[in-house]
């Protein structure tokens, strides 16, 4: 086995290193605040109808904002879409947090080896039951929401119903709730796809075992398998074959399990550029002393707790991939693929219906038509497909207020990869991201998008 010590840049004093002060201090922080309490909290008295006359925040985080069809829309019609926009954003949040919840432990069984890194595997820790708080709020309320709006079925079902079983069964993906069901887990011994992909990142990853992660090696010795993400921050952009090749990549090298943070913070980043409207909005009421509904407090609460796992991300992303050596070429290629797949997956196109977000419409669609079919807009096949040619396949005003949200989220994003120097210059200056910045591509794709819908509702 290497020596683990000789592994580390011995040149810096671990009590030097400025970011392991920041760490304890953000740990502390955290250990002190209580958002989460109060999340909870607002979690159990949510009820609808106290909330429903209100706007939760700017009218233009709603679906459609900006659109011919917001101008048409009735006052109550524009509240639902308000509303909608939450539960939109917040069901992505959640299974994104899913996947923080299982990267977290990745990674953390990496930094473990190396023996200055336990107040910030206990950071992750703390974040990873936060999460677990977060999914919960955002599930029962989401689902809270869409009942009162559309009755049972039409958007989907309640992942909290079934009871008698416990919090993460009742939060998480299917496929990592089957992971985590010991008697579900399970795999043949003969699980070749996965014995290679490993023996493949043996092959890359020379003289890795000192530092394998230990929650994968758990894995691995009860002969289970990697759990799939396939919604969330990762799933939309990593293809799901290709996520259990890079989940043991970022759980044995300790340069590689720092690069997924910048992937984290990536997301931690994306989510602030529109949670943020949230919280100034709810210290807008609060400062009115005026009524401030449940999910703007919401939304206020996890901002609060989310800059600290902002300031985790950063750290490491940033500074304490510093701390091993320098990457192979391997880590190197690695690390760009990863970040270019990152900008392709969620970040490198433009909606045209949904505020600060930066995937095509295409991944709306289902969702623009469901609500406009439904009790709320009341559109007959021929109206909805109408309406949404109107809104997506043409210039307006919400193409051009996300470009705002777009160049905001590329500034912020390229004053951190900017100073990453393993980075290739595409993914240094985020030029795919930058690429998807063009209303007239957005429409071009709508167009093509909208006619594949079209067609397959219609067969
Ligand atoms: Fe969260
Ligand atoms: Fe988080």
């Amino acid at each position: 086995m290497l020596n683990v010590e000789k592994k580390l840049n011995t040149d810096t004093n671990s009590k030097d290193k400025r970011h392991l002060k920041v760490c304890e201090i953000n740990y502390k922080n955290n250990l002190d605040s209580d958002y989460t309490e109060k999340m909870e909290s607002l979690e159990k008295s949510f009820d609808y109808a106290i909330n429903s006359n209100h706007f939760w925040s700017e009218p233009e985080l709603s679906i459609l904002y900006g659109t011919p069809l917001y101008a048409e829309a009735s006052p109550a019609q524009k509240l639902v879409l308000n509303h909608l926009y939450w539960t939109s954003q917040y069901d992505y949040i959640a299974a994104s947090e899913a996947s923080a919840i299982h990267y977290n432990q990745v990674t953390s069984g990496v930094f473990s080896h190396f023996g200055e890194y336990e107040t910030l595997c206990l950071t992750l820790d703390r974040e990873t039951d936060q999460e677990y708080s977060h999914i919960h709020a955002f599930q029962k309320i989401s689902h809270k929401i869409k009942t009162a709006l559309f009755g049972k079925g039409l958007l989907g079902s309640n992942p909290l119903k079934s009871s008698n079983t416990n919090l993460s069964k009742k939060l998480l993906p299917d496929s990592l709730q089957k992971f985590l069901t010991t008697k579900n887990r399970r795999t043949s011994p003969s699980d070749i796809e996965y014995r290679a992909l490993r023996f493949i990142n043996k092959m890359m990853m020379q003289n890795s075992s000192y530092c394998y992660s230990e929650y994968l090696q758990d894995i691995e010795t009860k002969g289970n398998v990697i759990p799939p993400m396939t919604r969330g921050y990762i799933g939309v952009a990593i293809p799901l074959q290709l996520q259990k090749f890079l989940t043991f990549n970022w759980g044995s090298s300790p340069f590689l399990a720092c690069q997924h943070y910048t992937y984290r913070f990536t997301g931690n980043l994306a989510l602030k550029s529109y949670e943020y409207r949230y919280s100034k909005y709810f210290r807008d009421l609060e400062r009115k002393e005026a009524f401030i509904p449940a999910p703007t407090a919401i939304s206020h609460y996890h901002l609060l707790d989310e800059s600290l796992h902002t300031t985790t991300s950063q750290l490491i992303g940033r500074d304490m991939y510093k701390d091993f050596p320098k990457p192979t070429v391997y880590e190197q290629v690695s690390a760009n693929a990863i970040t270019y797949m990152m900008q392709r997956g969620f970040l490198g196109e433009l909606s045209g219906g949904m505020m600060s977000g930066f995937r095509g419409d295409a991944t709306f669609m289902a969702l623009y038509y469901k609500i406009l079919r439904s009790r709320i807009f009341e559109m007959s096949h021929q109206d909805a497909l109408h309406w949404m040619e109107k809104c997506l396949c043409g210039e307006h005003e919400g193409f051009h207020v996300n470009l705002k949200y777009h160049h905001r989220l590329h500034t912020d994003l390229c004053r951190f990869t900017s100073n990453l120097e393993y980075l290739w210059l595409i993914n240094r200056e985020l030029k795919i991201m930058a690429s998807g910045a063009s209303i007239s591509n957005a429409i071009q794709k709508n167009q093509n998008a909208l006619q594949q819908f079209s067609a397959s509702i219609a067969a």
